[in-house]
This record gives C-alpha cells, structure tokens and sequence, in this order.
C-alpha cells in the first residue's frame, strides 16, 4: 500500500474525520442489508477503541444538492448505534450551521461517535467545492477515508477535504478492496476468467474492454448480451438494447475473437413476471416477428459457462446474468454464483446486485472477496485512478 493508513497514526484525542460509504439499500425505513456498514466496522472500532473522537461523513442516494426527508442518515445511524452499543448522534449541519457543527466536533470526547447528515445535501459535495471541503476540514484533525465504494467520485468529502486535513490515511476496508482487487488483477493465478452481466453494456464497455487485455475468457450474460445478438443480426424480440452500443459490440467481438463468450441460448417471457410464460430458444433461432423478451440465460448457456467456470484459478464477477430478483429467471445467475464457489477458485465478486445475489442464495461467506463498491471496483478494474485514493497522503 503506497499510502498512509489508520494504521499508521495515532488517533488518541484527535477528532477523526472518517468519510464511509453507508449507502445502503433500505425497505421503508428498514436497512435491508447492512453489509457496508458491518464491512467498516473495523476502522471504527479500532479509531474508537483507541481513544479518537469519530466524525462520520456519509452520502445516500443522490438528492442532487437538495436537502430530501426521504434521503435522511436517521436509519443508518441507528443502525450504526445498535453495532456499537451506543448512542452515534446525528448531526444536521445544513440545519445548524458548520460553526456548530466544529463546536460538536470539539465537544466529543475520546471514544465519542458523531454523523454528519447526509453530505450529498449540498450542492456543492458533487461538484468537488472547496468551501465545503474546507467547512468539513474544520471538523478533523485527520481524515480517513474508507468509502471505496465512492472513491471513484471525486467529490469535497471522498477527495478535496485530502488536501486540507493531513495526514488523509485509508482506512481498513479501503486497504483490504484495494489489496484484493489489486493482486486479484496484478498476478492472478490462470486461467483467470470474467463474468459480466447487468442490463447496460455502455456503463460496462471500459471495464469489458480492459478486461480483455487480462482475462482468458470473458462470459456475459444478462441483458447487455442482447445488444451483441443484434450486432450479429439475431433477432431479439423486444429484449433490451442499446442500439447505439451495437457498432462498439462489433467490434469488440472483433477484438476479442475466442475469448468472449456470449450465451447460446436464452428464456424468452412473454411478460416481466414470475407468471410469464416462457420459452428457451438458442440465440440465433428467435423468430423475426417475436413479441418476447429475453430475461436469462438458458440451460446449454449454464453447462457452457459450468465447464469454465469449473476449470478456472481466478474469477472476476459483476452484474446478474438474467433478472434474478424474479424466481423464475434466477436460474442463470443463482447456478453461475454456485458454480464459481464449488471450482474453488479465487473468486471477486465486484458490488451490487451480483453481491446481493451472493447474499441472497447463501454462498456469500464462501466467496474470496465480496467489493462493498459497484462503480468502484469496475473504474478500479478498467485501470482509471480513483479520486478518492489519490488524494490520501503518501507513506
Ligand atoms: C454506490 O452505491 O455505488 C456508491 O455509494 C456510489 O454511489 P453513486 O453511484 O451515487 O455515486
């Protein structure tokens, strides 16, 4: 690790400005998986166990500068105070005004936790603004960073605030995802295989594309997969499609010749419905006036991908390979996870869904390395510098 980390100061007295990422999925006012907030949990303990006085700064969802009720911190830092068995005080500073908020900061005392309400209330936290940066400077003596899941967003509390309160170390989750995903891609134990899925394939051509440099084999599934299918002029019914990603799909096929391998079968479903009725045809043999629309991949897809799957050292998986949160099309991406766990390979699963799906079907605790960061761990992967860990001070 070329940068500092909480291990590498000492935190007693000081107040600790500690930026995490507790974006977390809420049900109602209910946390339905709090894994990013149990994955910080040994940056917090440890700068609470050693006597630092914590200043959390958190975002959730994007309400685009705007104070939002719905978008409040409330749940989480309730959620945050049952873990630690005390009281974490939640601090409005949009409401109160940063000179109060340094006063509270001043006012904790060693041991102490406080949140700062949701950062992305201002409008200048995306923009990467420095008056905010250096309102939150105000708060620390140090910073730690341990938000990978939005290090790739360089915005005044995940990057600019580095330049103002130094040192600006990583915590230890920021450490562990870099660790992992690092030699995972540095010198990964062949065959290395990557498993794309996910509907989009715009928001995954960068990572596709580096991939390929690196991997063996490269699997996709999902509904990205449909855009290649047109690009080969199969027909897809109304299956999802970003016509204007077709060209880019050519020649991406192209490039990777062999390596890529794309479904040969998917279930067609007359409707987006655990009801529908459905029908599993071989890609290349959908009839032209389809009115269906692919939502997974079929059997011969699942054999194919068990048989690289089962021979592969290292595998790489982001994004669902069909819409999984519906019973009936959660074939392919249940059997997939399944299989990357019984091949005993090194496995990384990057965020998101495919980590819900994990989680979901019971083999998360089976996977070498689950990423608390979607877009993170992709930008990671492509080879793009994150703001959020460029800005931490050297070692
Ligand atoms: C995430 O959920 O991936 C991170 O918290 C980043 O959120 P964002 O995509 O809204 O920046």
């Amino acid at each position: 690790m070329a940068k500092m980390t909480v291990r590498d100061i000492d935190v007693r007295g000081k107040r600790v400005l500690c930026r995490v990422d507790f974006n977390v999925p809420l049900e109602g006012s209910r946390i339905s998986d709090d894994s990013r907030i149990q994955e910080s949990m040994p940056t917090i303990n440890h700068i609470v166990g050693n006597g630092g006085r914590l200043i959390l700064v958190a975002h959730f969802g994007r309400p685009k500068g705007k104070v939002s009720d719905e978008m409040r911190l409330t749940p989480v830092a309730a959620r945050l105070g049952e873990i630690l068995g005390k009281a974490v005080r939640l601090f409005d500073p949009f409401a109160e005004g940063w000179d109060q908020a340094e006063a509270a900061s001043r006012a904790l005392a060693d041991g102490d936790v406080m949140m700062l309400e949701n950062i992305r209330f201002h409008p200048g936290e995306e923009k990467g603004d420095e008056d905010l940066a250096r309102s939150l400077a105000r708060l620390g003596d140090v910073y730690v960073n341990d938000a990978f899941g939005a290090a790739h967003r360089a915005h005044s509390s995940t990057a600019t605030v580095a330049k103002h309160v130094q040192p600006a170390v990583a915590g230890f989750l920021m450490e562990k995802e870099l660790k992992f995903l690092g030699e995972a891609l540095a010198n990964p134990e062949r065959p290395f295989i990557a498993i794309i899925g996910g509907s989009k394939i715009s928001t995954k051509f960068g990572v596709l594309d580096a991939l390929l440099g690196k991997v063996d084999r490269l699997l996709i599934g999902g509904g990205m997969a449909y855009t290649f299918f047109k690009a080969k002029g199969f027909a897809i019914g109304k299956s999802i499609c970003e016509d204007d990603q077709i060209e880019a799909a050519k020649a991406l096929m192209a490039k990777a010749g062999d390596k890529l391998m794309l479904p040969v079968d998917t279930v067609y479903a007359d409707e987006f419905s655990d009801d529908a009725k459905v029908i599993t045809y071989p890609v290349d043999e959908v009839p032209s006036n389809c009115e269906m629309q692919g939502l997974d991949i079929g059997p011969e897809t699942i054999s194919l991908m068990e048989d690289c799957i089962m021979t592969s050292k290292t595998i790489f998986w982001n994004g669902p390979l069909g819409v999984f949160e519906l019973e009936r099309f959660a074939e392919g991406t249940e059997q997939v996870g399944r299989f990357i766990v019984e091949s005993g390979a090194t496995s990384i699963v990057g965020g998101g869904e495919s980590a819900a799906a994990c989680r979901k079907y019971g083999f998360a605790g089976e996977i070498t390395h689950i990423s608390t960061g979607g877009g993170a761990s992709l930008e990671f992967i492509e080879g793009r510098s994150l703001p959020g860990v460029e800005a931490l001070t050297d070692k």
